[in-house]
């Protein structure tokens, strides 16, 4: 079952990264990476074609209160997006009824490769965990996503299920599911 989210104040703090809350005056970083070919097409959206485009998903990121901007400390640019989506595959039996979250995530093409990612997700990890108190994470990518399965991997999920998914283009992906139980709610 989906965790309540609301993340507003909250501030995490990495080496390289601060991870908070999307403002408004996020929104020429936001459209400087959204807009580039080859990086939300494995997120299953297409690259943003004009500002005003970013500047509606800019106010659902900041209504819906759920996904974070990852501020690389260096320049100050917002660099890219983790979400604490809601789950798109609900797991049964003893993951019925404990709370959880799917994580989602998108960074710049120009900064791949730098294990900035990996950074931000144990970060958001150990927040969910240790802070709110979620049972599990999830999280998926599409079959052909090697970079992505590879932040999965270094980040401790395990593999648990292939499936089809429809993603925000409209279209149907197949999709490999992956679970993190939380360690401190184990007997
Ligand atoms: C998936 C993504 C967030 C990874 O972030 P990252 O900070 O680059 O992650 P890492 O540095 O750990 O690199 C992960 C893998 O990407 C691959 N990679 C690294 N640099 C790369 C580059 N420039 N081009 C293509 N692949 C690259 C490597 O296989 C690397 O794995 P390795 O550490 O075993 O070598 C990033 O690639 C991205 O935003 N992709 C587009 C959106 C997306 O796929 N979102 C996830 C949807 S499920």
């Amino acid at each position: 079952m989906n965790a309540n989210v609301d993340l507003t104040g909250v501030v995490l703090e990495t080496d390289r990264l601060i991870i908070r809350e999307w403002s408004e005056m996020d929104l020429e970083d936001f459209f400087e990476y959204a807009k580039v070919d080859g990086v939300g097409q494995m997120a299953g959206w297409n690259p943003h074609t004009s500002i005003q485009e970013s500047k509606t998903i800019l106010e659902m990121f900041i209504n819906e209160k759920m996904t974070f901007a990852l501020e690389l400390k260096e320049n100050h640019k917002v660099i890219g997006s983790l979400g604490l989506e809601t789950l798109s595959l609900l797991l049964r039996d003893e993951y019925e009824n404990l709370v959880g979250r799917e994580l989602g995530y998108v960074l710049s093409k120009e900064y791949w490769g730098k294990g900035l990612m990996p950074e931000a997700v144990n970060r958001v990890i150990k927040f969910c965990f240790e802070q709110e108190n979620y049972y599990y994470l999830m999280c998926s990518h599409f079959v052909i996503n090697s970079q992505s399965k590879r932040v999965i991997e270094k980040s401790g999920f395990r593999f648990v299920k292939e499936n089809t998914q429809i993603a925000r283009d409209g279209h149907e992906y197949i999709s490999l599911y992956y679970v993190l139980d939380n360690p401190l709610k184990k007997n």
